[in-house]
């Protein structure tokens, strides 16, 4: 039997939200590697800007903090100016993460986690949604986790977040049957990133060491499948644990 082609992405564009490190940097590098352009977004300019040059291949740093959602949305409108079109291809990777009973998280540090890594995940959709739409393509992939099924002890904000941004993909997967535009959920278990840094993971109870981790190159091959799977086939979800 002949293979369905994949496709390419030679020439292809791509925005990679919380790029400047982890999961989001390797995403870039890969997809890049692979003949995309990239636009990088995240807070720290300096980071972005060292990856764009490492990169090289036209990547644009967008230095922003995607709880301002009228920044963001600013930062989005220029990309077809700095980009000559829409992106092709959306990973909502940028995300925040901390290990606190609920009885000892604040209302801020709670809402905060929600602006990071639900809402602004949604106002990256919301900017793009029209133009992917009236295009007939595009690809939303949401980073999610581990946490956006399963529930774990001092998770509250995280797992909230997690879970409500897994039922924001299903809406989208639903609402954009059959229109060209594909909606994948990455769900990776533990990677050995700076998100873990407030933790300590090799000496914290419950939690995976740092050597049983997956790495987050292994995260960004499998984004790295879900874009280049066939155009007839949506990737709905994947979810990534260590073999
Ligand atoms: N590491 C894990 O175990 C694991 C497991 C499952 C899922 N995930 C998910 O994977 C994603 C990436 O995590 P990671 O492990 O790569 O973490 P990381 O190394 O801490 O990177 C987080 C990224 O998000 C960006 N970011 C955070 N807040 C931002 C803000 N307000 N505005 C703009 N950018 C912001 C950061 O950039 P700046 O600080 O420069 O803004 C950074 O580039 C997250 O969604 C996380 O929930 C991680």
């Amino acid at each position: 039997m002949k293979p369905l082609p994949s496709v390419s992405l030679q020439g292809r564009t791509v925005l990679v939200t919380g790029a400047s490190r982890g999961i989001g940097a390797a995403v870039a590098r890969r997809l890049a590697f692979a003949g995309a352009r990239v636009a990088l977004l995240a807070r720290d300019k300096e980071a972005l800007g060292a990856l764009a040059r490492e990169i090289g291949r036209g990547a644009v740093a967008l230095a922003c903090d995607l709880r301002d959602t009228e920044t963001l949305k600013r930062a989005i409108d220029q990309l077809p100016s700095l980009m000559g079109g829409v992106p092709d291809i959306v990973v909502n990777n940028a995300g925040a993460f901390f290990l606190t009973p609920a009885g000892e998280t604040s209302v801020e540090a709670f809402s905060e986690t929600l602006a990071t890594n639900l809402t602004a995940p949604f106002a990256v959709v919301r900017a793009l949604l029209d133009a992917f739409r009236a295009r007939g393509s595009g690809h939303v992939v949401t980073i999610g986790s581990i946490a956006d099924r399963t529930t774990f002890a001092g998770n509250a904000a995280y797992a909230a977040s997690k879970h409500g941004l897994r039922a924001l993909h299903e809406v989208l997967r639903e609402e954009l049957r059959g229109s060209g535009v594909r909606v994948s959920l990455v769900s990776p278990g533990p990677v050995n990133t700076d998100l873990w840094n407030t933790v300590n993971p090799d000496e914290h109870p419950g939690v995976t060491p740092h050597a049983s981790m997956l790495t987050a190159d292994a995260v960004a091959d499998a984004v790295h499948y879900v874009v280049t799977a066939p155009l007839a086939l949506n990737v709905d979800e994947l979810r990534l644990s260590r073999s």
